[in-house]
């Protein structure tokens, strides 16, 4: 059996195995098997090692570790070594090396899936400054302006360590406008929370996407908000779906197709 896993904590409602038992069928992988693993910290250097000693194929990393990894690996790529984001583990050359996907996933749902030939000269409004946003960063690319605030203004000036370019706002400042709007927080994973942030200037601007990285619920107050206003908007799930289909790729060198029998297995 090759055995592929998900670790975070808490793991539960990962939607991760679903995807990759999915594609491992699909390619005919057999005997390969994804499955999601709660652990705590001190488990890390066991799961690097298990990788290490081919007992574990490939490994995803998420919420808390995707930093906290880092200490255990033999090596990170360029976007992960960038971001200090590693969402995606591979054995390469007897190292057990870090990769980040979740950058890749965002760029490409804004190319493939929302149709955009490409975001040059964007204005990007980015809220939140925790784990993912430097892979949202780096999706965006800093060649574009990007506005960045977050309600605890020390995180984002250490975001802004790791990318000069972006330009800091005030937690509570109305945005600029912008090509695209990202919520990066946690906020509006539960029914009704609000972010408290005055959009009142984008009030039937249809140009603007609103986009939330949650996909669970499938519109947050953030989209509903932006909908009723008349822009337009779009969830994390393609985000989910592309950065899973960039780890597959690296662990058996086929790219899965992302269809709509994909989509609606995660709905
Ligand atoms: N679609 C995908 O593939 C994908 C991938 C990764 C993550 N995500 C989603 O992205 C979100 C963030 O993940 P993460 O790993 O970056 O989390 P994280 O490291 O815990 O960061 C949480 C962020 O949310 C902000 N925040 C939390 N509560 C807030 C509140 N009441 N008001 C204002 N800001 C608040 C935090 O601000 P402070 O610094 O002030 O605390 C911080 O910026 C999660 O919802 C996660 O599900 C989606």
């Amino acid at each position: 059996m090759k055995t592929y896993l998900v670790i975070g904590n808490p793991i539960g409602h990962s939607l991760s195995p679903l995807i990759h038992n999915y594609w491992f069928k699909k390619y005919k992988f057999v005997n390969y098997f994804y499955e999601k693993r709660k652990v705590d910290e001190e488990d890390l250097e066991k799961i690097v090692n298990a990788v290490r000693k081919n007992e574990l194929r490939g490994v995803n990393v998420t919420v808390p570790f995707k930093q906290k990894i880092i200490p255990h690996l033999d090596g990170l790529d360029y976007t992960a070594e960038k971001t200090q984001s590693v969402n995606t583990l591979l054995k390469k050359d007897n190292r057990v090396v870090g990769f980040n996907t979740d950058s890749i996933g965002f760029y490409a749902t804004l190319l493939k899936k929302y149709g955009y030939e490409t975001t040059d000269n964007f204005k990007f409004f980015v809220i939140g400054a925790g784990g993912v946003t430097s892979s949202i960063i780096d999706g965006i690319g800093e060649a574009n302006k990007i506005y960045v605030t977050n309600r605890t203004k020390f995180r984002s000036k250490e975001l802004k360590k790791k990318f000069p370019k972006i330009e800091i706002i005030d937690w509570g400042t109305k945005p600029p406008i912008c090509d695209i709007v990202i919520n990066t927080t946690s906020v509006g994973l539960t029914k009704n929370e609000n972010l408290k942030i005055d959009f009142s200037d984008y009030l039937n601007n249809k140009h603007t996407l609103f986009y939330d990285l949650i996909y669970n619920p499938k519109e947050t107050n953030f989209l509903k908000n932006a909908k009723s206003r008349g822009n337009k908007i779009m969830n994390g799930q393609m985000m989910f779906l592309y950065q899973a289909q960039a780890s597959f790729k690296l662990w058996t060198d086929v790219n899965p197709e992302i269809n709509d029998e994909i989509i609606k297995i995660l709905d």
